[in-house]
């Protein structure tokens, strides 16, 4: 990392420091995995079960593809958590402790409920081949991924600014399927996934934000060479027992366009948000290269959102996942 990088980051812990309060919930206004899952020290746990299966019944094939690899990819969090500890200028956990590592930590102890209560949920629905889904969870962690954002912690936050507000989106979708499909336990607590993500979206904005004020030539060009890249879901790494990298992405990427939950308008729809929210189009005082990545930036999400509306071809492959009991998962009328 250039050292310039590392002063502007030693330069904004104060401003962390001061905004952690605000970003952060605390011990009293947690939500745990347990309060959306049956009291399995109750007498009437079986029944709390049955209930949860009997919801989860009405949860289409696709549906609950996209559900499960999104909680694989939640359950990829250590190799997340490293990542996000690499970075100079982020403490590892020694002394002297640091706000970017007070952060770090903390994302990563609300981001880990995340996985535990969709995997907790799936394994209860008894729709979910449970051992396949534990293969590729432990085939995405040791296989590693590379999210292309180096030793840049700028990149590092224009990507998680994205990748925040991803699952957000994601999350937030599945919740308004499953009310619709009478599930409401799902609904509830893909919900609060969806509300923590978008709590640490603001977070990495934020961050981001602050980049710009004090280095926005860097800045600029390190978003624009993220963007020029794609923005690499760790979903893309993805591998059933047996198969490629890739091949599980592909038939994730298919159920979660046509169903609705994830599609290419909503990739350029964060892009806007982003470009609009960091307000990038009024920057000055920027080096050539700079504003030629603002002139890059300003227009990418209009680019990306013609071709995004020339696609209309909605797969309708019978997708065949290891992950679900009955193995396949065909397109369904979805609520427009
Ligand atoms: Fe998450
Ligand atoms: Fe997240």
């Amino acid at each position: 990392m250039s050292s310039n990088r590392l002063e502007v980051m030693r330069h904004l812990q104060d401003f962390v420091r001061d905004a952690l309060p605000s970003l952060l919930k605390t011990e009293d206004t947690y939500w745990q995995p347990s309060d959306f899952l049956p009291d399995m020290s109750q007498p009437d746990a079986f029944d709390q079960i049955r209930e949860l299966q009997q919801a989860a019944r009405e949860l289409p094939d696709d549906l609950l593809a996209v559900l499960v690899g999104d909680m694989i990819t939640e359950e990829a969090l250590p190799t997340y958590s490293v990542w996000l500890h690499s970075y100079e200028g982020i403490d590892k956990g020694g002394e002297p402790r640091g706000p970017w590592g007070e952060w770090a930590r903390k994302w990563t102890a609300e981001e880990n409920r995340h996985g535990d209560v969709l995997n907790r949920y799936l394994y209860l629905t008894g729709r979910v081949n449970m051992r396949e889904v534990e293969a590729t969870i432990q085939n995405l962690i040791s296989d590693g991924m590379d999210i292309k954002t180096g030793s840049d912690p700028y990149k590092a936050f224009a990507y998680t600014s994205f990748q925040e507000i991803a699952t957000q989106v994601s999350h937030k979708n599945v919740a308004v399927r499953a009310a619709s499909l009478g599930d409401r336990r799902l609904a509830r607590l893909c919900s609060h996934v969806a509300s923590d993500e978008n709590r640490h979206a603001k977070a990495y904005k934020l961050f981001f934000e602050k980049i710009l004020e004090v280095d926005p030539s860097d800045a600029l060009l390190s978003f624009q060479e993220m963007m020029k890249s794609k923005v690499t879901m760790p979903a893309m790494y993805m591998r059933e027992k047996g198969k490629q990298i890739g091949e599980s992405f592909r038939k994730f990427a298919d159920v979660a366009e046509r169903t609705g939950v994830y599609t290419r308008l909503h990739y350029v729809d964060i892009l806007q948000g982003l470009v609009r929210s960091w307000n990038i189009e009024a920057l000055t005082q920027l080096t050539p290269a700079a504003e030629h990545a603002q002139q890059f930036l300003c227009s990418l999400p209009e680019r990306y959102r013609k071709v995004a509306e020339r696609f209309e071809n909605v797969s309708k492959e019978l997708h065949s996942f290891s992950w679900l009991n009955g193995g396949e998962s065909t397109p369904v009328a979805q609520p427009s």
